[in-house]
């Protein structure tokens, strides 16, 4: 399907992602048609081998050795200067994001199919990402040629983007490869405006400038401790809307009505990031007016579910 120039979608350990040949200009036009996603926004080349990643760019530095070294295969995606690649899948930037992802379905997808895949994730613009085959149906049934069914994905956050054009090195998004993680192999890292989650200068990783990840309803982000969301929840509650609440384990006691799921243990911050998108899609099905999330400890993947969650954001308080 891939080598026929058909769109595929495929798990990998961070969510389902919308694949193409990335050789394929005509493939690529036609993710961004499936996925209504804006053209300037550039897809991420996915490889199975470090020669596959090396004839993607025309520098490749010492430093990518020491990553690839580090976390590849794995959730971490790189920004480096291009060789030729179709404009489709850059939006004409002179760097390509490339990522050689960990799970055994995605890597023998690229393998089989003998070429680099450029994939975004599988959701409709906007939307949250898709982290099981289920989700990818809601959004894309009828608009995509195939689904590969791997279960739910294991991390349910995107992969970390690293800008490493730059000096600093800049943290275009935060995801599972925490920023702790990156800084004892590239030292002090940039944090990108995108990747702290504030409004996002268009030259940096472009997709981070649009609105994101949302759910249907209104979503509210409640800073500082946890008290004090649980009040934000009740004042909703009393203007007779019909409220979710985001919270977790450890939390739940602290609210006394509306529709409360927990995304698991503190304890556990991957149980947090695995179940993040599942949920807020979960909000949409229960039809609620307004959602009110925790905001989670700067941390660790946490970082990265804060990141998602105030680009999911209507109002952060
Ligand atoms: O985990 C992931 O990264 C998933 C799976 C499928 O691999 N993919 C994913 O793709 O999240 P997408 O398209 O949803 O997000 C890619 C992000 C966008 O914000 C895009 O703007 C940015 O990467 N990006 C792509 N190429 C870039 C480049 N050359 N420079 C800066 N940012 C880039
Ligand atoms: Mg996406």
């Amino acid at each position: 399907m891939i080598r026929g120039g058909g769109l595929v979608a495929f798990p990998t350990e961070t969510v389902y992602g919308l694949g193409a040949n990335a050789f394929d200009a005509g493939a690529v036009r036609r993710i961004f048609e499936a996925k209504g996603r804006p053209p300037d926004n550039p897809l991420i080349v996915h490889v199975s081998s470090l020669e596959e990643a090396k004839a993607l760019v025309i520098e490749w530095p010492s430093l990518a050795d020491r990553l690839a070294a580090k976390f590849w295969p794995g959730p971490l995606t790189l920004v480096m200067k291009r060789r030729d690649l179709p404009e489709e899948v850059t939006a004409g930037l002179p760097t390509v994001a490339v990522r050689f992802p960990a799970h055994p379905v995605a890597l023998t997808l690229i393998r089989l199919s003998g070429t680099p895949i450029a994939a975004p994730s599988a959701n409709l613009s906007g939307r949250p990402s898709p982290t099981t085959a289920e989700h990818v149906v809601q959004d894309l049934w009828g608009r995509i040629d195939y689904i590969l069914d791997g279960g739910s994905t294991p991390f349910g956050v995107e992969s970390t983007i690293l800008d490493i054009t730059r000096r600093p090195c800049v943290l275009l998004r935060p995801g599972p490869i925490a920023p702790e993680d990156l800084e004892r192999v590239v030292g002090q890292l940039a944090l990108s405006k995108a990747a702290l989650g504030e409004e996002a200068e268009v030259a940096e990783a472009p997709g981070m400038k649009y609105r994101h990840y949302s759910p249907k309803a209104r979503l509210i982000l409640v800073r500082g401790e946890t008290g004090r969301a649980a009040e934000v929840a009740e004042s909703e509650i009393a203007k007779g809307l019909r409220v979710g609440i985001l919270t977790c384990d450890e939390h739940t006691h602290m609210y006394k009505a509306g529709v409360v799921i927990s995304l698991g243990k503190l304890s556990n911050p991957y149980s947090i990031a695995h179940n993040l998108f599942t949920s807020l899609r979960k909000f949409d099905e229960l039809g609620v007016d307004v959602i009110v999330a925790e905001e989670f400890p700067q941390r660790g993947i946490l970082f990265a579910v804060n990141n998602r969650l105030r680009k999911a954001a209507s109002e952060i308080i």
